[in-house]
C-alpha cells in the first residue's frame, strides 16, 4: 500500500485542518485537537504537521514541534480502517527526518494505559523516562514521558 506523506502548511484549505481534527478526535476523543490548533501548528516555523491521504480521506497524522535541540511529538493518530499496516511507523520516521540536524532528543507523553501507543513508541526507539501524575483529564490518568535520543552517526 503506497501512500505519500504530506506536510501541512499555512495557506492550506480549511477543509484540511477540519479533516485532521476529525481524525484526531475520532482516535483520542476529548484529547483531540481542534481544526484551529492544527492550522496554527502548521503555520508555525517550528511546527510539523504531517498526514497521509488515501482516496480523499485522511488515513493518519502526526503533529509536533522542535526547539533548542529537542523535538516533541504532540499527537499521532491512524484511522481504524488503516491500522496495523505500518502507517504510524512511517509517520514517526518522516517526523524525525523533518527535524533540524541539531536535534538531540525527541520527547512525547502518552496515557499510561495506552499499550498500543507505548508499544509503537518502544518499537521506534523511545524509552520511558518519567511519569506525570494526573496529566490527562476525562478520564484522569498519568502520562508516561518517553524520550528517544537521536543517533547522528547512523
Ligand atoms: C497508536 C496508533 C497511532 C498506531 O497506529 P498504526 O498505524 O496502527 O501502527 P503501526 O501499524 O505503524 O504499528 C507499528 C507497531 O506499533 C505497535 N502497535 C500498534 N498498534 C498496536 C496495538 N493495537 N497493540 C499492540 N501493539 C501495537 C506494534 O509493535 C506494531 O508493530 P507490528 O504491527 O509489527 O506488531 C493507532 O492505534 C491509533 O491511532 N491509536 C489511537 C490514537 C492514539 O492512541 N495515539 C497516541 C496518543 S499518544
Amino acid at each position: 500500500m503506497e501512500m505519500q506523506i504530506k506536510r501541512a502548511a499555512s495557506g492550506d484549505p480549511v477543509e484540511l485542518s477540519e479533516a485532521l481534527s476529525e481524525l484526531d478526535c475520532l482516535c483520542v476523543g476529548t484529547d483531540g485537537w481542534s481544526a484551529a490548533s492544527f492550522e496554527s501548528e502548521a503555520a508555525k516555523e517550528n511546527g510539523i504537521v504531517l498526514y497521509i491521504e488515501k482516496n480523499g480521506r485522511i488515513a493518519g497524522l502526526i503533529c509536533g514541534y522542535y526547539a533548542v535541540g529537542e523535538g516533541d511529538i504532540t499527537s499521532i493518530a491512524v484511522h481504524p480502517d488503516f491500522r496495523r499496516k505500518g502507517l504510524a511507523l512511517k509517520l514517526i520516521r518522516e517526523f524525525e527526518k523533518q527535524l533540524p540536524n541539531d536535534t538531540e532528543d525527541i520527547f512525547l507523553e502518552v496515557r499510561e494505559t495506552n499499550t498500543a501507543a507505548v508499544s509503537l513508541y518502544e518499537k521506534c526507539g523511545f524509552g520511558a523516562v518519567s511519569i506525570r501524575k494526573n496529566f490527562y483529564d476525562s478520564p484522569r490518568e498519568n502520562a508516561v514521558v518517553m524520550k528517544k535520543t537521536i543517533n547522528h552517526t547512523m
